[in-house]
């Protein structure tokens, strides 16, 4: 079995940071499928211009549409599929299709990611049992329909996620929909049930839920961020998912919050609600010190994207260019921070896999020339593992380093490709970062640089990697940095 990576890169001409969008959609998708009682089928352009079928989820919540797998089906043209690649909208088909003896309605919903469409995403519902939807239907359907718009306009699968999938919440475990105001409109039975467990007194809808859920009173508690009725607030005020654990009444429930925007207004949130107190209470015999320590990360990496939302917002509102990119560029500093902490927060001791981080890295830094012409990011070699200690350093390093060449090497648009080439050898770590943009300024010296950038990597590298940096002209052309971090040997 292929993975969605491997069938895509073969057979598309799709860059990394794509990817990485169509590998967030899917891994958000079940709750998709849950909310449209549909199932859904991912569509990639090929090189030869053919409709490949990378991806597929059914839904808990309904009958299928496909009883056989739909994954590695190619059609040679498809108008369906065609019209919404390039018009860039949601394409509704009046007629059912028929599939045997089933009948299927199928909307297809282009997949946006920066200013492009990027895949097509068919929603295939089976309409054997249709019929008139009840209050529970309509309210999944609605959300299902505005969650749609947002994939169709990029703002959905959310940038910063990392669901967990085995203790993320789903829709059959409960669901609230909030209205823009965080006034619950409706409560699905079992989060009915799991707010009462809580001891939220009265009945959910029509609360203000973070106002009912600041009452609940604090339990002990893992060491989860933020608090339930913060999350709530959060999410919707800065437009980005939030997770988070109330335990109250010797009960423990989880919240992921989604926030729902679709042509850019806010229309409310989503809250998956799922009582997880067996869990928790199994997870507590075992939460030993490293345990601990990954809450911790993953604790200051909640923070950390709070503070990037913060800045981004503070971004958003400057009207001199100039300020505007400075703030830019911290909140691009603070989020490759975060990304480190995102993965100590999953490692299993003070070592991690830092090929990981740098792809997230690197994708990161593509995504900021999204706006221009595709600069292309590859990596070759494998960083291998690290002590924990050096890879924050060494991720913001590698993030001004790309930054730089994506920046200065192919300003204005240009298009170009970065290489980042990494050899590991027994006790010393080397990392090229090669363009062939514009190459460096005349009489450029690393040394009096008096530029943040380049004194922020020198700092690092200097004081804590101990290693070494050059900065030279590349022949013919273009820019060529060479780090080198001593390492402990690889186990
Ligand atoms: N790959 C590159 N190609 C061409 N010029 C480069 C490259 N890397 C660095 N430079 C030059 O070195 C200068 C200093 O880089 P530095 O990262 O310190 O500052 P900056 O990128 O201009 O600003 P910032 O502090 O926001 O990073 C840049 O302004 C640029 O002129
Ligand atoms: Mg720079």
């Amino acid at each position: 079995m292929s993975t969605l990576a491997e069938r895509v890169q073969a057979r598309t001409e799709l860059t990394r940071p794509d990817l990485e969008h169509l590998k967030a959609l899917v891994a958000e998708w079940q709750l998709l499928a849950d909310l449209s009682f549909a199932d859904l089928v991912l569509w990639v352009r090929t090189h030869e211009g053919r409709w490949l079928a990378v991806a597929h989820m059914r839904p808990t919540t309904g009958p299928t549409t496909y009883a056989t797998d739909v994954v590695g089906t190619e059609l040679a043209s498809s108008d369906r599929l065609d019209s919404a690649w390039r018009s860039g909208r949601i394409v509704r088909d009046g007629d059912p299709e028929w599939h045997d003896t089933i009948p299927v309605r199928k909307e297809t919903v282009p997949v946006r990611r920066a200013d492009r469409p990027v895949a097509v995403l068919s929603r295939d519902t089976n309409l054997t049992t249709a019929r008139v939807p009840s209050q529970l239907e309509l309210a999944y359907l609605t959300s299902a329909g505005e969650l749609v718009q947002m994939v169709s306009e990029g703002t959905f699968p959310f940038p910063s996620t990392d669901p967990d999938p085995e203790h993320a919440p789903r829709v059959g475990d409960g669901l609230l929909r909030l209205d823009r105001t965080g006034h619950v409109v409706y409560a699905s039975p079992n989060a009915s049930s799991a707010s009462r467990r809580l001891g939220v007194p009265g009945d959910l809808v029509g609360a203000h839920l973070a106002q009912a859920l600041a009452r609940v009173p604090a339990g002990p508690g893992r060491l989860s961020e933020p608090r339930g009725s913060a999350a709530v607030a959060a999410a919707l005020r800065y437009r980005e998912p939030r997770d988070s654990e109330l335990e109250a009444g010797g009960a423990v429930v989880a919240l992921r919050v989604l926030p729902l925007f679709p042509g850019g207004a806010p229309t409310g949130a989503l809250v998956l609600v799922r009582d997880v107190t067996e869990v928790r209470r199994r997870d507590r015999q075992i939460l030993g010190k490293d345990a601990t320590i990954r809450e911790i990360h993953h604790r200051v990496k909640n923070n950390l994207q709070t503070v990037a939302a913060l800045l981004r917002m503070q971004a958003r509102r400057m009207a001199d260019p100039a300020a505007r990119s400075a703030l830019e560029e911290s909140v691009r500093r603070v989020a490759s921070i975060a990304v480190v902490h995102e993965t100590l927060s999953t490692a299993l001791d003070e070592k991690v896999g830092f090929d990981d981080i740098a792809d997230k890295v690197l994708a990161m830094c593509a995504e900021v020339a999204a706006t221009g012409a595709p600069v292309e990011v590859v990596r070759s070699g494998s960083f291998g593992v690290l002590e924990a200690q050096l890879a924050t350093s060494l991720a913001m390093v590698l993030t001004e380093l790309v930054q730089n060449a994506v920046e200065h090497a192919y300003p204005a648009g240009r298009e170009g490709r970065i290489e980042v080439v990494v050899r590991r050898q027994e006790d010393l770590l080397e990392v090229e970062v090669l363009d062939d943009g514009a190459g460096l300024p005349e009489g450029f010296d690393l040394a009096s640089s008096p530029r943040l950038g380049l004194q922020i990597v020198r700092t690092l590298v200097g004081a804590d990697l101990g290693g070494s940096l050059v900065l030279e002209q590349r022949r013919p052309r273009g820019t060529r940095a060479v780090l080198g971090v001593p390492v402990l040997p690889s186990p």
